[in-house]
């Protein structure tokens, strides 16, 4: 696996890869990489002759509050996995590359509608700091297909958007939530956890799991549903900023006639703020 860390050099191998007709997908990170992250790397080696993967702490799209400065770096472990996994190319830019200071005031993507609402509401400006980076990347790759996580779901969605909106040739592919065996998202932000904070945590997934029996067994009050897995969260410990029961499609609130939907929360357990979400699909 080679790395590189300009904007020309990845250009110069993508280049190299579509003369000889292959197809090339991308895996954009922000790196401290878990088995989550290493499974798109996997589906991306079956989709495509060749996988780039980028690892970018993208200051755009982090608050004044958020944990820019805390994010693990660990460049050096990361590459190692990915070699194991297949990877063929690791972009890991410099601040600097991707925002030149000569630069000025930087350009950006809003998406809008489904980037309205749930974190969209709660961390103001991350979306926009999300589809800019991504069109960037995907400017700079030119890739044939692209692959992100349904762990991040609004994050999928707003990106599907950006894709159709501005006609980028790209197909994005989701891939499925990687678990810890007690339920819990892997997520590089779990590693803030302490050891007590850690064993709550599973319960953000057991509230997920258990909106998603009740509606299956019948409940159609979506609001009531969302108000008592809030209330039950709050009970052990747990902020809530939000519970969502929503179209799974457009993210706006479900109504009885949504047949798929996306179950969708985000809490803060001390300083750490998780995000999980479920599919559910209705018969009628
Ligand atoms: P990051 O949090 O590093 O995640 C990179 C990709 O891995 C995203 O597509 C995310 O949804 C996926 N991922 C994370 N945890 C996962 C899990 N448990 N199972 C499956 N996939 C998982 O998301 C970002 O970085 C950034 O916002 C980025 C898209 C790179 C733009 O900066």
């Amino acid at each position: 696996m080679q790395t590189v860390n300009s904007i020309s050099a990845v250009r110069q191998q993508v280049a190299t890869w579509r003369q000889a007709g292959q197809r090339v997908a991308v895996v954009p990170t922000m790196g401290n990489l878990h088995a989550g992250h290493l499974q798109l790397v996997e589906r991306a080696r079956r989709l495509a002759d060749r996988v780039v993967v980028t690892i970018f702490v993208n200051p755009l799209q982090f608050g004044p509050n958020d944990d820019f400065d805390a994010y693990p770096r660990t460049l050096s472990e990361d590459s190692i996995k990915l070699q194991q996994v297949g990877a063929d190319l690791l972009f890991a830019p410099a601040v600097d590359e991707l925002y030149p200071a000569s630069q000025g005031g930087q350009s950006h993507v809003e998406v809008m509608g489904v980037s309205e609402g749930l974190c969209g509401s709660h961390r103001p400006g991350h979306f926009v700091g999300v589809a800019t980076v991504v069109a960037k990347l995907f400017n700079i790759v030119q890739p044939d297909l692209a692959l992100f996580g349904e762990k991040d779901y609004q994050q999928l969605q707003v990106i599907r958007q950006m894709v159709a909106d501005l006609c980028f040739p790209v197909e994005v592919v989701g891939v499925a939530t990687v678990r810890e065996a007690d339920g819990l998202a892997m997520s590089s932000r779990n590693g803030y956890l302490s050891p007590s904070e850690r064993a709550l945590a599973p319960i953000i997934y057991q509230g997920l799991v258990a909106a998603a029996t009740s509606i299956q067994s019948g409940e159609r009050d979506f609001r009531r549903i969302e108000a008592a897995v809030q209330a039950s969260l709050k009970q052990v410990g747990f902020e809530p900023d939000y519970f969502a029961i929503v179209n799974a499609n457009t993210l706006k609130p479900a109504t009885a006639e949504d047949r798929l939907l996306r179950l969708l929360v985000a809490a803060r357990l001390g300083q750490t703020r998780l995000i999980d979400n479920l599919p559910l699909q209705l018969g009628d």
